[in-house]
């Protein structure tokens, strides 16, 4: 290698080749200037060409265009060789640098032939430029189309808009128009159930004042009789009891009676009839203080005008009708104590029939106990023990000259069928003998002569609430 490198630099066999020219001068200084020429020139086209490449990236032959610098590149040193051989004969060299130029150039020119296909289908610049053109037009074409996409969009979005609230305008008409008809229809509603209240009241106080009028009749009526049986019936026991006593007299003295007292003695069960008599004057004497206790009712609802009227407080009717009351309330199983819960407020005396206000205390107090009673003739033992039996009395003023007294209870309630017959005179649910039907009538009355209302809420078995409600001051 390094024999062949010495050889290549070996020049004692040969002469430079200024001598072929003959060192003249001009002839000289003319190969040199222009191979010089040459080579510089050489030189300088591959910087261009790397240059080139490096600016445009996307040239698609780049690595021909190096392959072209290369060639030149060797070229040109072929050029300065000529110039350097004019005086150092190192033929060897030189031709070697020549036999690397020409592999360069023939490599190049064998690539070259199969790309030129390719290069011709390149599009031309003038191509390139009619397509740009093409490019453009189609450009202001769709932005045209566009434009006018958007001028569409814009008046559709518009219309949109106005048919919208068009639409929303026709809502809230048709808003206002169904608001408009559920008031009317609400406003009817009320007035109906204002009427249905009304008639209610009306058939209630005419029902009241016609049964007033016929019960006081028939309490005048019956008094006097039942006057009579009750005011007799005390003597006629006694008779009785005389009598049988003679009997027995006469039975212990004449022990054997003639056939004919003996045979009636039989016939008609003497000894039954001295067990029983007895018996039968009690039951009489039974019925007939009842029926005197119910005409004194009858009196006392039909007479409504005949007491007078005073200021009272209305605390003391109440506790007085409690303590009245008290046998009912404090005589009770263990299991089933009733709580008597009172809230009272401040009230002024209140102008009124005291008898007959007590009586309605009287009424609806006894009332709510029954219905308390009754509840619990529903309900197991763990109930009436789980649930506290109440009555709850409130009292209050409200606004203009008038006073409230609420009376609760945790009773049995009413159905919807007791509920509208609870005023009428004698209705009653409790078995026979036990209620007159007359308490709440009577009360009603009372309240009415009042100027006052009676009403009540009830549910079944959840209880009662009687709502009193009479002016403080009554104007005759
Ligand atoms: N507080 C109440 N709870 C449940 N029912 C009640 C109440 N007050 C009244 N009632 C019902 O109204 C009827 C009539 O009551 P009322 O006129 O006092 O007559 P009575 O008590 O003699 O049955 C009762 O038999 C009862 O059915
Ligand atoms: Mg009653």
């Amino acid at each position: 290698m390094l024999e062949l490198l010495q050889s290549l630099f070996d020049n004692n066999l040969f002469i430079p080749h200024g001598h072929c020219y003959l060192w003249k001068p001009s002839l000289v200084w003319l190969h040199i200037a222009s191979d010089s020429l040459i080579a510089l020139a050489y030189y300088s086209i591959p910087i261009i060409l790397v240059y080139f490449v490096q600016k445009r990236q996307d040239f698609p032959f780049k690595w021909i265009l190096l392959l072209f610098g290369a060639f030149i590149v060797s070229c040109g040193t072929t050029h300065v060789m000529a110039v350097w051989t004019l005086w150092h004969p190192t033929y060897w060299l030189s031709g070697f640098l020549k036999f690397i130029t020409a592999s360069i150039s023939v490599y190049t020119a064998v690539v070259l032939v199969p790309i030129i296909p390719q290069a011709l289908a390149l599009p031309s610049p003038a191509q390139l430029e009619a397509a740009n053109r093409q490019l453009s037009a189609e450009i202001i074409e769709r932005k045209i189309a566009e434009e006018a996409l958007l001028h569409a969009k814009a008046e559709l979005e518009q219309r949109v808009e106005e048919r919208t609230f068009e639409l929303r305008q026709a809502m809230a008409q048709s808003i206002a128009t169904a608001a408009t008809a559920q008031e009317q229809a609400t406003k009817l509603e009320f007035t109906l159930r204002e009427l249905q209240q009304t008639q209610v009241q009306l058939v209630q106080s005419e029902k009241m004042s016609s049964l007033g009028q016929m019960v006081a009749g028939v309490a005048h009526e019956i008094n006097n009789p039942v006057a009579f049986i009750y005011g007799n019936l005390t003597y006629a026991n006694e008779y009785a009891l005389d009598l049988l006593e003679l009997v027995q007299l006469y039975q212990k003295y004449y022990p054997q009676p003639p056939a004919d007292i003996q045979s009636t003695i039989e016939a008609i069960e003497l000894d039954f009839i001295q067990e029983d008599l007895p018996k039968i004057f009690a039951s009489m004497k039974i019925g007939a203080d009842r029926i005197k206790q119910i005409v004194l009712s009858l009196r006392n609802f039909s007479r409504l005008d005949e007491a007078t009227m005073k200021r009272v407080d209305i605390h003391e009717g109440i506790d007085n009708t409690l303590l009245l009351l008290q046998y009912r309330l404090k005589t009770r199983p263990e299991h089933s104590t009733i709580q008597i819960i009172k809230q009272y407020s401040n009230l002024p005396e209140v102008q009124c029939y005291v008898g007959q206000l007590n009586q309605v205390f009287m009424n609806i107090l006894t009332n709510a106990i029954d219905a308390i009673d009754e509840l619990h003739k529903l309900s197991s033992l763990e109930d009436i023990q789980n649930n506290s039996s109440t009555i709850h009395i409130r009292t209050q003023v409200l606004d203009g000259n008038q006073v409230m007294i609420r009376i609760a209870d945790s009773g049995c309630g009413m159905t919807q069928e007791i509920k509208s017959k609870i005023f009428d005179p004698f209705f009653t649910t409790k078995v026979v003998g036990s209620g007159t039907g007359l308490g709440m009538s009577i009360s009603y009355q009372i309240i009415h002569k009042h100027n006052g209302h009676l009403k009540f809420i009830s549910t079944p078995l959840q209880g009662t609430e009687f709502f009193i409600q009479i002016p403080i001051h009554l104007e005759k």
